[in-house]
């Protein structure tokens, strides 16, 4: 694996690529071999890789599975990763890895900032567009789920090399903004909008939202205030700029205070001016028709309800601007792809875009990553609150349940010091508990799971991080002319074995969390990793061990110590070096 090409691959796509080879050689070109792969092996019994190809593929070379993989395993070419191949069973290929490959890869870990993981990205370039609230409007769970889950799928695409743009796309039109401008101007309390703007301007919005529903009248005018602000009334354009103003500095502290930032915050209304022409094109496409006086797409072959792109009133639609904005990132970025994370009850709207996209002829591969509702300790909160300062109320008490915890467990650190390490436990309890479930499932928060200190927990895994990189520090104290760069990692129990494969594993772990947009896949592999160090830790000798192994151990130590940081980063979440 010297090769630049080579080096670009994870350990999984090289020996996929390489027994490919060898099927394609025995058998010809012309079958489909794109399944021949390699997997991780299910038990280490089977070997440290195994490839499963042979079944499926006996049946159109009318052979047994089992000749199939003799003749594979007879003719395959040296490869420096693999020691052996062995057949098991019906024609399992058990593929056992060289120790001398196994040594260099974990230990060339060490010195790369990257982790062994490929710049595989780079020169592509992908849009995330996510948290992506609503001026005014209450922020809702969905966007903090939006926020967090989007950010790792950010990060997990920038440790690949990718061009990322993270855009924050806002919703800052829209027929919300007549209503809170009635609300504004009939129910304002001025002193609360001074002390907590938003939640004020929630208030006024939710009661105008209210009166809207009975009251044909209110409704006509918050219609009018709208029109006024569209069609550029500067006593409207102004007091819209302020609720925008309010709003972003609100998120700006919940951004903050998650680590979160974004490479662009363009409101909805960026796309204004290219609305009407979007809605132009779709009509010269013959994809667009009037129906009842409102311009509508017919997606009838593909199964899907029509979709409005201006309405009757003359109005556009939050589909129409979400087609504007893929036209203007296309050709302003030039993605390969570009990524959308919302919750789940906006799947329709996402399968009707996308679907116009492409009959417009975009090529720019779209998805739509969505999740499930969480479900927050309602009970921790009084319902008078806005949703912004009850994410606040959350991260709050993360921080204070983890201080109680630092506090206890260090108590001859600085109370400032205890505070800060706090921060960075009670924010990374929170966004783990979201980020280790499948994301397409109800999740239920809990402060018990999301701070277990012997669980699935982001403070589990910060724990295991200081006290694995706490090692180093022993290390020097009792050996003060000790010196690590002096010897090599040497694997000597099987339990070192698994730790240094579970080690060279990272890099296809992060590939698949980012192909699959799902951050839970880190959390699943640092968790495993955590309790194969912790049997390491606990059944084999360290400082006790003769001089050379010590070293050896040590080391893995501190290359562990990298990878579950490495890791926790990709989450988002911050390794303090002591807790
Ligand atoms: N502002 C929208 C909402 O709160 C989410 C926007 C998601 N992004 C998009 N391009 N549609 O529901």
């Amino acid at each position: 694996m010297n090769t630049k090409e080579e080096t670009n691959k994870t350990i999984t796509e090289a020996l996929s690529d390489w027994i490919r080879g060898v099927f394609s050689e025995q058998f010809g070109a012309d079958i489909d071999l794109s399944g021949v792969g390699v997997v991780q092996a299910a038990n280490p019994q089977f070997g440290d890789y195994q490839c499963n190809a042979a079944m499926s593929l006996a049946k159109v070379l009318k052979r047994p599975p089992r000749a199939v993989s003799e003749q594979v395993v007879a003719n395959a070419p040296s490869h420096p990763a693999v020691d052996r191949l062995e057949i098991a069973g019906p024609g399992f290929i058990n593929i056992y890895l060289s120790d001398a490959w196994l040594l260099q890869t974990v230990s060339a870990i060490d010195q790369d900032s990257q982790l062994g993981v490929p710049r595989s990205g780079a020169g592509h370039t992908v849009v995330v567009d996510y948290s992506s609230p609503n001026v005014a409007k209450p922020m809702h769970i969905g966007h903090i789920r939006s926020t967090i889950i989007g950010n790792s799928i950010d990060r997990l695409h920038r440790l690949l090399g990718y061009n990322v743009i993270a855009d924050n796309h806002i919703g800052d039109w829209g027929t919300q903004f007549g209503i809170i401008m009635m609300g504004y101007r009939h129910f304002l309390d001025k002193d609360a909008l001074a002390r907590r703007p938003v939640e004020e301007l929630e208030r006024v919005y939710v009661k105008s939202y209210e009166k809207s529903r009975e009251d044909e009248n209110w409704l006509t005018q918050c219609r009018e205030e709208l029109v006024k602000l569209q069609s550029g009334d500067p006593e409207n354009t102004a007091l819209w700029r302020e609720f925008i103003g309010l709003s972003l500095s609100e998120f700006d502290r919940i951004y903050k205070r998650l680590g979160v930032s974004f490479d662009l915050v363009r409101g909805e209304s960026f796309y204004n001016d290219k609305l009407a022409d979007t809605v132009a094109l779709l009509e010269e496409k013959g994809m667009a028709e009037e129906s009842e006086g409102a311009t509508v797409v017919f997606l009838e072959e593909e199964k899907l309800p029509v979709c409005i792109v201006k309405k009757s009133d003359g109005g556009f639609n939050y589909a129409t601007t979400d087609i504007a904005t893929v036209a203007s990132r296309v050709e302003e970025f030039r993605p390969d792809k570009i990524v959308y994370v919302t919750d789940e009850r906006q799947q329709l709207h996402f399968k009707q875009f996308f679907t116009i996209c492409r009959k417009l002829g975009c090529e720019t591969e779209l998805n739509h990553v969505w999740f499930g509702l969480m479900r927050l300790p309602e009970a921790t909160f009084s319902t008078r609150q806005g949703n912004v300062i009850k994410l606040e109320a959350l991260l709050d008490e993360a921080e204070q349940r983890a201080f109680d915890i630092v506090s206890a467990s260090s108590p001859e650190m600085s109370e400032d010091d205890q505070r800060e390490v706090a921060r960075a436990v009670g924010i990374g309890a929170v966004k783990y508990a979201d980020l280790s479930q499948n994301p397409q499932t109800t999740v239920t928060f809990t402060w018990d799971k999301a701070l277990a200190l012997d669980g699935n927990s982001g403070p589990y895994l910060q724990y295991a991080y200081a006290r694995i990189a706490s090692v180093h520090d022993k290390y020097t104290e009792r050996f003060p002319d000790g010196n690590l760069d002096a010897f090599d990692i040497v694997l000597t129990e099987p339990i070192e074995r698994e730790l240094a494969l579970k080690l060279i594993r990272f890099p296809d772990v992060v590939k698949r969390a980012a192909s699959g947009y799902k951050p839970s896949t880190i959390a699943d592999y640092l968790y495993e990793l955590a309790q194969c160090y912790s049997s390491f830790y606990q059944n084999v000798p360290f400082l006790k061990a003769e001089e050379g192994i010590r070293e050896s151990r040590v080391k893995l130590c501190g290359i562990t110590a990298q990878v579950l940081r490495g890791g926790l980063q990709l989450l988002g979440i911050e390794t303090p070096a002591r807790i």
